[in-house]
């Protein structure tokens, strides 16, 4: 295929939802129009017997899951692949009557497609000239709001938040088999949030709590109610009852005060369809904007591609990262990464604006940050007068804060695995932005998993039992963040210990300065006499904090928060921080794949370590 692909995302408001107690509540269909079949031929009855296949299987005394998968046909490309799912909490005769309305309404509304989905409340049924069982799907994705305003939107969110969060998790781990969850919430006096969540029950329970995740993303905010359908999964919340709460087991509701505001009334949705978001570029336009990637529109390269300056024809200045070849994953994936962290804004994070596939180029469209990285600045005997003490105070805060949007805040709980000063990069008025998170998920490092052969990060910044057991997680980053803090205080990169042959690193050398009562020694002799002495040591003993070698003992990005901005937490001392015996690794630093070793258990050396890159240019 040599177009890039669309992704977008509708936004539906709901005209002419009245309906009955009993009647089926017809949603919507999704016709992509691009793949016709002709009528009367192979593919066309090979459909037919799917869809009569599929009403039948609803119908079966013995289908107790309200789900079924059928193919029809012996192969491609005339074989269709279908499947149905009915809401969690549906009886078996809803059920069976949904599908069977379903199977005729869709061949009415999607005359001659290849490939359609159609919902209902009650049900969901889809299908496919390729293969769809066990396939997340998250395009294409609606998005239905309840335009009923709320009293006292902020606990509403927080409720919202904690809700869809239950829900996700409850359903992914797939309690009945049905992977459905409901959750009651008290919101106001006699006013519940009810919210639920189902995928298709062929999913794992990764990919149905990407799915989910993503769902709980794009919610409609600030309204009453709202849902999300994919065809994989969907997320509904609603001041009222709208699931049979009888038939779905529902959890322990949160605990929850009841404020004396008196109820909203419940409105039921109302509206018309509009096109929202597209993260699509084409690749004609970005080599337009880049001067087909012209050298001199270079700005760097990083272990996952090379990134170039550009300017779109709006005027609007980005950057492009152009993943190497063979880096990573299907088409599929990719674009389910990219929905996600484009969903991702926060003042200290990079924006990803965008991506491009076309052929074998992967293009990742980010917003341009005119003052280049904190390595540039840094590290520069020049340039870092620029950073007095209250900047560099400035920046520590924003990365902080940063960190916890990626680690908390966002709902993705995303680990970054390659915080470094290379990776901060400078706006205008020298305001930090993170970049380069969310990479190793779209390139496909497994981020599920909490250890990893496949290690994404950099010498020096890894903390030991990511770089020694591919361990990650939270505290991994806090390790890297502590050793970015420790070279913000001296100006000294982490790998200039290393090429010094002092057999020390950035780490031990503050930590001895800590020890010995001499921390200002470890202080920038740049930073000159102008800087708040109780500001600096509190970022040198927090530093300390985050390198040490058990990463129980680090704190959370959200202590760090409270730490930066309380002056009365007090802190514990720090343990003296692990010390390793790679300090002499060559410089610059790569992203690199540790190979299992057989001795793990002990700091490594260098000829124990075998290094190579993951992504080769
Ligand atoms: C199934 O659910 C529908 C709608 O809630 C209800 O009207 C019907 O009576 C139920 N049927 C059975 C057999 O429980
Ligand atoms: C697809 O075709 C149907 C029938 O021709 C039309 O009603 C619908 O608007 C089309 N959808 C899109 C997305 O073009
Ligand atoms: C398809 O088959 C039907 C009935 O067999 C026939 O009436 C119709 O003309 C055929 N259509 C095409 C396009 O061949
Ligand atoms: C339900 O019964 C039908 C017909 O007896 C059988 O083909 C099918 O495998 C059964 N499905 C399940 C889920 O047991
Ligand atoms: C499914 O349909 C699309 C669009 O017509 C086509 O590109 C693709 O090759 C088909 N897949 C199979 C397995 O036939
Ligand atoms: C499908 O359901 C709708 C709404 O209940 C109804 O109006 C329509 O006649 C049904 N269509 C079929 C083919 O059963
Ligand atoms: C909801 O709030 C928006 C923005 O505050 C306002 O424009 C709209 O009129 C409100 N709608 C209702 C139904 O109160
Ligand atoms: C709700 O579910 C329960 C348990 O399955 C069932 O007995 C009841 O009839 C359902 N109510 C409706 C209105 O469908
Ligand atoms: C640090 O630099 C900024 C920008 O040059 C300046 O506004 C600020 O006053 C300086 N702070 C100190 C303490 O010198
Ligand atoms: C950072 O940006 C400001 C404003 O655009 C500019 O004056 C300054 O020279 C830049 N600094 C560096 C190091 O690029």
């Amino acid at each position: 295929m040599s177009s890039c692909f669309a992704i977008s995302l509708s936004l539906l408001f709901f005209i002419n939802f009245l309906s009955t107690a009993s009647a089926l509540t017809y949603l919507f269909p999704a016709c992509p129009n691009t793949t016709l079949f002709s009528p009367n031929s192979t593919y066309q009855s090979n459909l037919n017997t799917l869809l009569s296949s599929l009403s039948t299987a609803a119908a079966a005394t013995n289908n107790t899951d309200g789900f079924a998968y059928a193919t029809a046909g012996k192969s491609p490309p005339d074989r269709a692949y279908g499947l149905f799912l009915c809401r969690g909490d549906v009886n078996a005769s809803t059920c069976s009557d949904c599908v069977a309305n379903a199977t005729q309404v869709i061949l009415q509304k999607c005359p001659n497609q290849r490939v359609s989905v159609i919902w209902y409340d009650e049900c969901m049924l889809r299908y496919s000239n390729v293969s769809i069982y066990s396939v997340m799907e998250l395009e294409p994705a609606y998005v239905m709001q309840n335009t009923g305003n709320i009293t006292d939107p902020t606990r509403f969110k927080q409720l919202l938040g904690q809700a869809t969060d239950n829900v996700a998790t409850r359903a992914s781990i797939d309690e009945s088999g049905k992977k459905v969850a409901v959750a009651e919430t008290n919101f106001k006096s006699s006013l519940k949030l009810y919210t639920l969540a189902q995928c298709t029950p062929d999913l794992t329970t990764s990919d149905c709590n990407t799915c989910l995740r993503y769902a709980i993303t794009y919610l409609p905010q600030g309204r009453q109610g709202g849902r999300l359908v994919t065809p994989s999964c969907s997320v509904r919340f609603e001041l009222y009852l709208f699931y049979n709460a009888s038939a779905v087991v529902a959890s322990a509701p949160p605990p929850s005060q009841s404020p004396s505001a008196p109820p909203a009334p419940g409105t039921r949705p109302k509206g018309i369809i509009t096109d929202a978001d597209s993260l699509q570029y084409e690749l004609a336009t970005i080599k337009a904007a880049t001067d087909n990637f012209s050298p001199q529109n270079k700005l760097g390269e990083g272990g996952f591609g090379e990134v170039f300056q550009g300017r779109l024809p709006n005027g609007q200045q980005i950057a492009v990262k152009r993943l190497s070849q063979g880096s990573g994953q299907g088409v599929r994936e990719f674009k389910n990464e990219v929905l996600l962290i484009a969903k991702l804004e926060h003042r200290n994070l990079v924006r990803l604006l965008g991506f491009c596939l076309e052929g074998e180029e992967k293009l990742l469209i980010y917003e341009f940050v005119p003052n280049k990285s904190l390595d540039y600045i840094l590290f520069d005997p020049e340039k870092s007068r620029q950073l007095n003490w209250s900047r560099r105070y400035k920046i520590v805060c924003g990365i902080a804060r940063g960190m916890l949007y990626l680690h908390e805040d966002s709902r993705l709980r995303i680990i970054h695995r390659d915080l470094k000063a290379s990776n901060i990069l400078l706006d205008g008025e020298m305001n930090p932005k993170i970049s380069d998170f969310g990479m190793a998920r779209i390139v496909e490092v497994d981020q599920t998993q909490a250890k990893t052969s496949k290690i994404v990060g950099t010498f020096g910044y890894m903390s030991p039992e990511y770089a020694m057991h591919g361990q990650f997680s939270v505290k991994s980053d806090v390790y890297s963040f502590g050793v970015l803090l420790l070279e913000l205080i001296s100006g000294k990169k982490n790998s200039f210990f290393y090429q010094a042959d002092e057999g020390e690193d950035l780490t031990s050398y503050a930590w001895k300065n800590w020890r010995d009562g001499t921390p200002l020694e470890v202080l920038d002799p740049i930073i000159g006499g102008s800087y708040s002495k109780d500001e600096v040591l509190r970022c040198f003993h927090i530093g300390l904090l985050c390198v040490q070698e058990d990463p129980a003992d680090r704190p959370t990005m959200a202590n760090i928060v409270l730490m930066l901005n309380s002056y009365s937490v007090s802190l514990a001392p720090p343990q003296q921080p692990p010390f390793f015996l790679w300090s002499k690794m060559e410089t610059p630093m790569k992203e690199l794949e540790l190979e299992q070793s057989t001795s793990r258990s002990k700091p490594l050396s260098n000829n124990e370590m075998s290094v190579t890159e993951i992504y080769p240019r």
